[in-house]
């Protein structure tokens, strides 16, 4: 085990304790196997919190800076003591904001974007990622599966009202994936459910 596999297991046991969100050991190899069929040398992240899964694609990918958004200061801040630990911050880049706010801000292009942040915005963040995109570029989406509320059987009943708006936002973002000129859409049942959607294949 190297250091890094040892500070995961550190970042994962607090993710336990703290109860914060991380990516699910179900999502994992989707997320992994996405990032190295790709290879991409820039990837955005929606959705930092303590910085789990920027930490995973930067070990992955050598060579890959990543610039990562979170709405939550303190969540950034972990992030960025965990990113210290590893000796990856030079390629790391944590943006403190709502991702809605501070996507309009940022310039050049990704090759592979992660959005893991607020699911009734993920319409939003699909629109507002688009012109950040290269013409080879990978969006994936967790959790758009929701519990299995969103599509499939189960999710025929109206959703109870605390979940209605982000179960409604996350269909209007498979419709609109699937629905994208240029753009192919597998969505993987793991974890949560994880769309990835391929730009020109
Ligand atoms: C599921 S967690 C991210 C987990 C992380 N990607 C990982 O796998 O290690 C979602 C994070 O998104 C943040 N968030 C929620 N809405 C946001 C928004 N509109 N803009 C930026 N961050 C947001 C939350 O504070 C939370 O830390």
């Amino acid at each position: 085990m190297d250091n890094i596999d040892a500070l995961l297991d550190e970042m994962e046991q607090y993710a336990r304790e703290n109860e914060t969100p991380i990516l699910t050991e179900a999502a994992r190899p989707v997320f992994l196997r996405t990032l190295r069929e790709t290879l991409p040398r820039r990837i955005l992240e929606l959705g930092t919190a303590i910085g789990y899964s920027a930490i995973l694609a930067l070990r992955t990918l050598p060579e890959a800076e990543i610039v990562t958004i979170e709405r939550d200061a303190a969540f950034a801040e972990t992030a960025r003591s965990f990113l210290r630990r590893t000796g990856y911050e030079a390629r790391a880049k944590v943006l403190v904001g709502a991702a809605e706010a501070l996507l309009p801000t940022l310039s050049g292009a990704f090759d592979f974007v992660f959005i893991d942040a607020a699911k009734s915005r993920y319409p939003d963040f699909w629109l507002g990622v688009q012109p950040l995109l290269t013409s080879r570029a990978v969006v994936v989406a967790d959790n758009v599966l929701f519990r299995g509320l969103v599509e499939g059987e189960g999710s025929e009943a109206w959703p109870k009202h605390s979940y209605r708006t982000m179960v409604l936002q996350l269909r209007e973002y498979l419709r609109l994936v699937r629905s994208a000129p240029g753009f192919r859409t597998k969505i993987f049942p793991e974890g949560d459910g994880m769309a990835v959607s391929w730009r020109n294949e």
